[in-house]
This record gives C-alpha cells, sequence and structure tokens, in this order.
C-alpha cells in the first residue's frame, strides 16, 4: 500500500516539475518575443513600419521600394531563413538590395529574439501588431513613466510638486535642492545635468548623477515630467 501511495507521489510530483518547467519555457519565450518586437520598433520600423505591413516612413518615400510588408512576403519563410537575412541582409539569397545586415549591430541573444518576434507576427499578426503597438511607451518619452521615476528617485530633494521642499532638504543646503517649477533650462541641459550630476555642470555636487540608474528613456521621460511642473 506505501508503495503504491509513493509511486502515485512520485508520479505527480514528476508532472508538477514538467509543468513548472514548461512556464519556464514559455516565460522565456514570451520574454524573447517581446524583446524582439521592442528591437523590431526601434530599428526595423523605419522600413518595415510600425505594423510590419511595409508602412515604414523610408519605404514610402522611395520610388520603387522593394516590398518590405513581412506579414505578406514569402521570401523568408522558415525561422532559419528568418535569421538569415536579419543577419546577412539581402545580399544573401540573391535578394535585391536595401535590406542591411544587422550581424553586427546585434548579439547572437538579440538577433534571436528579433527572429523570433518575426516569426510570431508572420504566425500571429494581431497579436504581433499588438505587441508592436505596445512598444511605444518603451520607445517614446512617456510623461507617466517620468512621474513614477520622479517620485522614486527625486522627490526625496525635490519636493513632491518639484518645489524643492523635499524631505532631503532640510539636510541639502547651500544650494537647496533647485525649485524645478522655476527651471528655464532647455532640454538638453536638463538632461546634461541629471545624466552626469551637478558637479561636472559646475553646480552643486549634492544633485547627483542619474546616468547609470537610468536610461536615456527614462531621463528624458523624466524631463517631460519636471517641466510639467513649471509655473
Ligand atoms: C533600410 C530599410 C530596412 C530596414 C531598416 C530593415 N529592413 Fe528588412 N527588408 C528591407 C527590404 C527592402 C526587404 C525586402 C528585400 C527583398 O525583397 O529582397 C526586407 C526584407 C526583410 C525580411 C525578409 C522578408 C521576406 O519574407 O521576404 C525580413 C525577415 C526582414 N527584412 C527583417 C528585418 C528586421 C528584423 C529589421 C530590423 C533589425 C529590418 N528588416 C530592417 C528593408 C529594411
Ligand atoms: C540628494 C538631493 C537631490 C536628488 C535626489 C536630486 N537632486 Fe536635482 N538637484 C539637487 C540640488 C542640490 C540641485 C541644485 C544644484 C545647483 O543649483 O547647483 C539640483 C538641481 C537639479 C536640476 C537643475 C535645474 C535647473 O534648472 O538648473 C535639475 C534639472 C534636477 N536637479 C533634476 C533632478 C532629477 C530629475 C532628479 C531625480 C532623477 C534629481 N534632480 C534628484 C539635489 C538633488
Amino acid at each position: 500500500m506505501s508503495k503504491v501511495i509513493f509511486i502515485v507521489g512520485l508520479l505527480l510530483l514528476q508532472n508538477s516539475i514538467a509543468a513548472a518547467s514548461t512556464n519556464v519555457v514559455a516565460d522565456v519565450e514570451a520574454k524573447n518575443i517581446s524583446e524582439g518586437a521592442y528591437l523590431f520598433r526601434r530599428f526595423c520600423s523605419l522600413c518595415h513600419g510600425v505594423n510590419g505591413m511595409g508602412e515604414g516612413p523610408l519605404a514610402l518615400v522611395i520610388d520603387d521600394y522593394p516590398m518590405t510588408n513581412l506579414l505578406t512576403s514569402n521570401k523568408a519563410n522558415s525561422r532559419e531563413d528568418i535569421l538569415e537575412i536579419i543577419k546577412n541582409g539581402s545580399q544573401t539569397n540573391s535578394r535585391e538590395s536595401f535590406m542591411p545586415p544587422w550581424n553586427s549591430a546585434f548579439n547572437e541573444e538579440e538577433l534571436n529574439q528579433l527572429t523570433d518576434f518575426v516569426v510570431f507576427l508572420k504566425n500571429d499578426p494581431a497579436e504581433g501588431t499588438k505587441l508592436l503597438r505596445n512598444q511605444s511607451n518603451r520607445i517614446e518619452p512617456n510623461i507617466r513613466h517620468g512621474e513614477l521615476l520622479y517620485k522614486t528617485y527625486c522627490t526625496r530633494c525635490h519636493g513632491d510638486k518639484g518645489k524643492g521642499d523635499g524631505k532631503m532638504a532640510r539636510i541639502v543646503k547651500s544650494p537647496p535642492p533647485f525649485d524645478l517649477t522655476k527651471s528655464r533650462q532647455n532640454d538638453s541641459y536638463l538632461e546634461l545635468i541629471i545624466t552626469t550630476g551637478g558637479e561636472i555642470m559646475q553646480r552643486s555636487p549634492q544633485m547627483p548623477p542619474w546616468g547609470d540608474e537610468l536610461s536615456r528613456h527614462d531621463i528624458l521621460s523624466v524631463i517631460q515630467y519636471i517641466k510639467s511642473l513649471r509655473e
């Protein structure tokens, strides 16, 4: 009897291990596809369009531009062919010009992520284009994203409304945290001081550099937000 229970237990255990590892595989796949969508939106949309349907600005302005609609094109169908053309561009497989090679721009992992995404897009255009559309908040600076970052990193000195009256203003003095509602600096100055900190800009070293912690996209988003606080 106990032996039977043991075996049943073992079977259940095996099943749950199998289920867990399928989830891990699915998670990795989903992550690759969405990273691929992000890269595609940044680097490929110029020609293939924001929906992958060839409506990219470059393709539209150049006469006789080759077909860049990935949904209807059927030259590269297998995953292998797609990876190959992304890596080496259209010089290979006696294709016409224009599709640039990407093997020096991306590492192996990124090339595979792009390929996973293109395969996904071809198989499921509805979900694929939806995924692409969702990437725009990672691409264009986004004020909501900026607000969140501001509240996480900047409020403690610059205060909730940017008045320079955060909790740490009690110890950050001469000069105090800048009253951002009074700031009139342009975007490139703001980007510089936020990225590199006050000291390099010959301002107070108490304004920390954020370039290591925040991406450029983060910083451009924060700039949108702090400009909205201006009076
Ligand atoms: C400068 C414009 C341009 C850019 C940028 C570009 N492509 Fe292309 N791509 C093309 C053109 C043109 C073709 C069609 C070439 C042909 O038919 O020989 C093509 C073809 C392809 C194909 C083959 C389609 C098929 O089934 O025939 C794939 C896959 C592809 N591109 C993926 C990408 C990816 C991924 C990126 C971004 C990393 C990208 N492309 C960036 C212009 C571009
Ligand atoms: C530890 C306190 C502290 C933190 C945290 C901090 N700052 Fe500052 N910041 C300062 C101080 C102090 C100054 C004033 C420097 C000066 O006037 O020399 C300043 C100045 C600035 C300026 C210059 C404004 C202008 O118009 O000249 C900007 C922009 C700025 N901070 C943005 C930010 C952002 C965005 C964050 C969060 C990512 C942040 N700061 C986090 C202390 C801080």
